[in-house]
């Protein structure tokens, strides 16, 4: 099937990557997101696990999101975004099972949500093998090695992965391992700037960094992140392009302290109706409907 004339089309990741032009990605979990991101010319819009923590209230984990959840969410995106590439992350627990369920799994994000292509996090074997099996029904699929925050327990924490040679080597086989399934692109998440440059230099796909430097493909930040809508503690590698949690908060403190003193609602908020109705009305009369009827 050929995307909707304003999409961008898949193979031209690829083509941006062999031009030496930057991918630009971002999360997104609601459609005034999604269009933020759509004007500002974002090219790939992840509907990330990291709802979790940045909608739906979960401190410090992303595995408690469901796949129902994931929906509501990704439908919302898809409706608003028409040129970037809708990726739908799949939640712990919705491919960690089997290949089936992977599937099964990845064929509800593309069927019921019409994402574009779907996410997992992992490069082991079993994280291959779901790639293969969803790339095979046709959905593409993007991957995730490094730190990945569903297996964090694991890793000791939301942690620098590939810190020594042994490590780093791993991240690189990982990588690799997921091009040769299938994946269309691969997120490289806290790793050491030369780690992700080798694994740039080494695949065809290009390759999306979050804390992995700048000589990824492309670069992905959380939403809520970049625009300081998160508060309190944030990873080394967020930079922060706004301020708007200050804002809200302000804006809401002002709107309760006028409604509070009566300053709000004004008479340029508020709606009039004809003098001699208001009379009629506070003497308790009605005029006949048909003195209504427009001339
Ligand atoms: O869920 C998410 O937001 C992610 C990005 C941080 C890559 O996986």
């Amino acid at each position: 099937m050929t995307p909707p004339a304003a999409k961008l089309a898949l193979p031209e990741l690829a083509a941006m990557k062999r031009r030496g032009e930057k991918i630009v990605m971002v999360t997104a979990y609601d459609a005034p997101g999604a269009r933020f991101a759509e004007d500002a010319g974002v090219d790939l819009i992840l509907v990330g696990d990291t709802a979790a923590m940045v909608v739906l209230g979960y401190e410090g984990t992303t595995v408690p999101v469901t796949m129902d959840e994931m929906l509501f969410l990704a439908r919302t995106v898809v409706r608003a975004a028409r040129r970037p590439i809708v990726i739908g992350d799949m939640p712990f627990g919705s491919y960690q099972v089997s290949d089936e369920d992977a599937l099964r799994n990845a064929i509800r994000f593309f069927k019921e949500a019409q994402v574009d292509a779907v996410k997992l996090e992992g490069g082991t074997p079993a994280s291959v093998s779901r790639v293969e099996a969803i790339v095979a029904a046709g959905i593409p699929v993007m991957g995730h090695v490094g730190l990945t925050p569903q297996s964090a327990t694991m890793l000791g924490g939301f942690k620098t992965q590939g810190k020594t040679a042994a490590a780093a080597r791993r991240v690189v086989e990982e990588a690799k391992a997921l091009e040769r399934a299938g994946c269309f692109a691969v997120v490289l998440e806290a790793v050491p700037e030369p780690v992700a440059a080798d694994v740039t230099r080494r695949l065809t796909v290009p390759t999306i960094g979050i804390g992995a430097g700048a000589s990824c493909d492309g670069q992905v930040l959380v939403y809520h992140d970049l625009l300081g809508l998160t508060e309190g503690h944030l990873p080394r590698f967020v930079k922060r392009y706004a301020g708007l949690s200050r804002e809200i908060r302000d804006a809401l403190e002002h709107y309760a302290h006028d409604v509070r003193e009566g300053a709000f609602p004004e008479d340029e908020h508020t709606y009039e109706m004809p003098a001699d109705e208001l009379e009629l009305f506070r003497l308790g009369e009605h005029r006949p409907e048909r003195e209504h009827q427009p001339h």
